[in-house]
């Protein structure tokens, strides 16, 4: 497996698209995780429009993607995480409407974040990108319902370390996570399989 681009590089391939860093985006950087290491499953976890789910799919050809999403509004939360005015319901419309291009690729699964994962076999997902509700006890739910879904070896990863409750449960449940540098992106390299690796090893 290749080693992970740090952002001195991220920032030369920007220059040589000619694009600003700033507009250097998660889908960016995600692109070239997936190319980089040939990741061939994947989940996103907060889809909304589907602007980054649907980037993968088209860069990405070897890819198949879940696409998960409550994709309703949540009046009893505070602030700007009660969805209230983000047309929800266009988006899941607009989602469905252009996932029909990406036939079998692509799997969108509407409900609670926790309740699909819980749905889902271990191990399946070669990376899993967290993008859901960001507070602080909702992003240590997800973290804590989805990390057990990544393959030995798979990416654990997110968006949005700048927000407090991002970050707080990052700093708790994943002290070493690498700061991606990345349109805030976060990730943390999964442990490989010890039994399997060591069964190999004595082959
Ligand atoms: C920041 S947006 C996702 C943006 C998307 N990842 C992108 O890059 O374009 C957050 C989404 O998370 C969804 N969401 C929030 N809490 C959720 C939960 N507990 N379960 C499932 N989806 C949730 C919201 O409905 C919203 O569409």
């Amino acid at each position: 497996m290749k080693r992970l681009k740090t952002t001195v590089e991220f920032l030369k391939i920007a220059k040589q698209r000619k694009q600003l860093p700033g507009a250097w985006k998660r889908w960016h950087w995600l692109e070239e995780l997936v190319k980089g290491h040939d990741l061939r499953l994947g989940a996103e976890i907060g889809v909304k429009a589907g602007r980054n789910l649907f980037y993968l799919l088209d860069t990405c050809p070897r890819l198949v993607m879940y696409g998960i999403d409550l994709w309703e509004p949540q009046p009893n939360n505070p602030g700007p995480q009660n969805y209230v005015n983000w047309h929800l319901e266009k988006a899941y419309d607009q989602v469905l409407r252009d996932s029909k291009a990406y036939g079998d690729r692509v799997i969108i699964w509407k409900g609670w974040s926790h309740e699909v994962a819980s749905q889902l076999d271990d191990g399946i997902f070669d990376f899993v990108f967290i993008d859901a509700d960001h507070r602080y006890e909702q992003v240590k739910n997800d973290i804590l319902s989805w990390k057990g879904k990544v393959k030995p070896k798979g990416f654990l990863c997110g968006h949005d370390t700048h927000f407090p409750g991002v970050h707080s449960a990052l700093l708790e449940l994943y002290p070493d996570y690498i700061e991606v540098g990345t349109d805030h992106c976060w990730y943390v390299r999964m442990p490989g399989d010890e039994s399997r690796e060591r069964a190999i090893d004595s082959a």
